[in-house]
């Protein structure tokens, strides 16, 4: 049995994976397997220049090659951050052995100042530090709080997207993907990863056979019924693609159009993983969907949907909203046609005030990061809050590779006129 690893210093997300391994080994020695773990390379989102999204199939044929190559019957992947979920489906997918997946699991929230802070309160304190209302001794303070242990993004942003999809797909175990990092149930699942594998390795299934169009017709259903990250429509086309699957935009489209959105977890909403986790996480939402899914398909615990969601009690919420109140009748996930994407792009439309969820307003323009920089906080920038911010050179092409440039900050004098959010398209978490 391969444990494929992405731990490394170098990545501060995937850092609880060193336990999880060992916890895998006793699982697999537990059921009779040998378990030899190997390392492939990791990436961070935080620290790798320019971008990780150069480097994601890089990864991908490492974890594949390797897979391929080693005397293995099967592999247990444990991954993190962002683009380390994707890459080592995308190579296990491609190598064609049984193979589950576990994540770290998201870091606590931190605290400052009396507020409970997640990862996306770091744009808005970095605009203020920007506009002058944090100084340099409260921002080295506030640095030491904001993630207070290891683990991925504390809110639904791409890594706990992707292990969402990890376990609708069948990768990953049923209710294991919104455990938090330092939770012992981890290592508890984390044992039990270790002994199913084992039983893969003699039955399967082969990820070919997980990975089909109404499995990743599933996985977006989920993605826009919680308000996933917008990158999770970049990753499932990659699947998608080792799988030798079309799934067109329109078809995310209509999906979207279909799927109401349910969940109000940060970004989208007040609530919190940990919620989310309490009312039921993955298996609860999917038991609200249940006329939508295909519950039929395998989850990577050798039972179906079906099995896992028939005795699960109907949500109440706070964070799940039950299927007949949802949030909004439509996904969380727009995806738009029109001259600034031709072939489509997507929005998160629940992660902004309802005011911008239609808008008409004149284009200020950058012709890249570096005129973005030179530019965002001049007092002369002809910007209001009815403007639409348009970052150019930014895509797979013109960066390369397509950098996480959806964050672009709110300009320093609509802030201090008391701008606070913005619509952002089409990526970012
Ligand atoms: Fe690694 Fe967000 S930076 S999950």
């Amino acid at each position: 049995m391969g444990i494929c690893t992405s731990w490394s210093e170098l990545n501060p997300c995937n850092l609880p994976t060193r336990d999880l391994a060992s916890a895998v080994r006793r699982g697999v020695t537990d059921a009779g397997g040998i378990a030899l773990e190997f390392p492939t390379i990791s990436l961070s989102e935080a620290l790798v220049h320019p971008t990780t999204m150069l480097l994601r199939n890089l990864m991908a044929m490492d974890v594949e090659e390797m897979i391929t190559a080693s005397p293995i019957d099967a592999v247990v992947l444990l991954n993190g951050c962002d683009k380390t979920v994707a890459a080592q489906l995308v190579g296990a997918l491609s190598a064609g052995k049984p193979a589950l997946s576990l994540g770290s699991g998201h870091r606590a929230a931190g605290g400052w100042r009396g507020q409970t802070l997640t990862i996306d309160d770091s744009w808005r304190l970095a605009d203020e530090r920007r506009t002058g209302r944090i100084d340099d001794d409260a921002w080295a303070r506030l640095e030491g709080c904001l993630s207070p242990t290891p683990g991925v993004c504390n809110v639904l942003g791409t890594a706990v997207t992707l292990a969402m999809v990890a376990e609708i797909l069948g990768f990953a175990l049923p209710g294991s993907a919104l455990l938090p990092a330092a939770s012992p149930q981890r290592l508890a699942v984390a044992e039990a990863t270790g002994r199913r594998a084992v039983e893969a390795a003699r039955r399967g299934p082969a990820p070919r056979t997980l990975v089909t169009r109404e499995a990743l017709h599933d996985a977006w259903r989920l993605v826009c019924a919680v308000g996933g990250s917008t990158n999770a429509a970049i990753h499932l086309q990659a699947l998608a693609g080792r799988a030798d699957i079309d799934v067109p935009m329109d078809e995310l489209r209509r999906i979207s159009e279909t799927t109401p959105t349910l969940v109000r977890v940060r970004p989208n909403g007040p609530h919190s993983l940990e919620e989310l986790e309490r009312e039921g996480g993955v298996p609860a939402v999917v038991r609200e969907l249940a006329d939508v899914m295909h519950l039929d398909r395998p989850t990577a615990g050798a039972t179906t949907w079906r099995d896992i969601v028939r005795d699960l009690p109907a949500a109440e919420g706070p964070a799940l909203r039950p299927r007949t109140d949802p949030i909004d009748p439509r996904g969380a996930i727009a995806v738009l046609r029109g001259s600034l994407a031709p072939s489509g792009g997507v929005i998160k439309r629940s992660a902004a005030t309802p005011e911008l969820d239609g808008h008409v307003g004149p284009a200020v323009v950058f012709d890249g990061l570096d005129d973005l920089r030179a530019r965002i906080d001049d007092p002369a920038l002809p910007v209001t809050k009815d403007s639409v911010l348009v970052l150019r050179n930014v895509g797979p092409i013109g960066a390369p590779g397509m950098p996480e440039a959806g964050a672009i900050p709110i300009p320093a004098n609509l802030y201090r006129a008391g701008v606070r959010d913005m619509c952002a398209s089409p990526t970012g978490g």
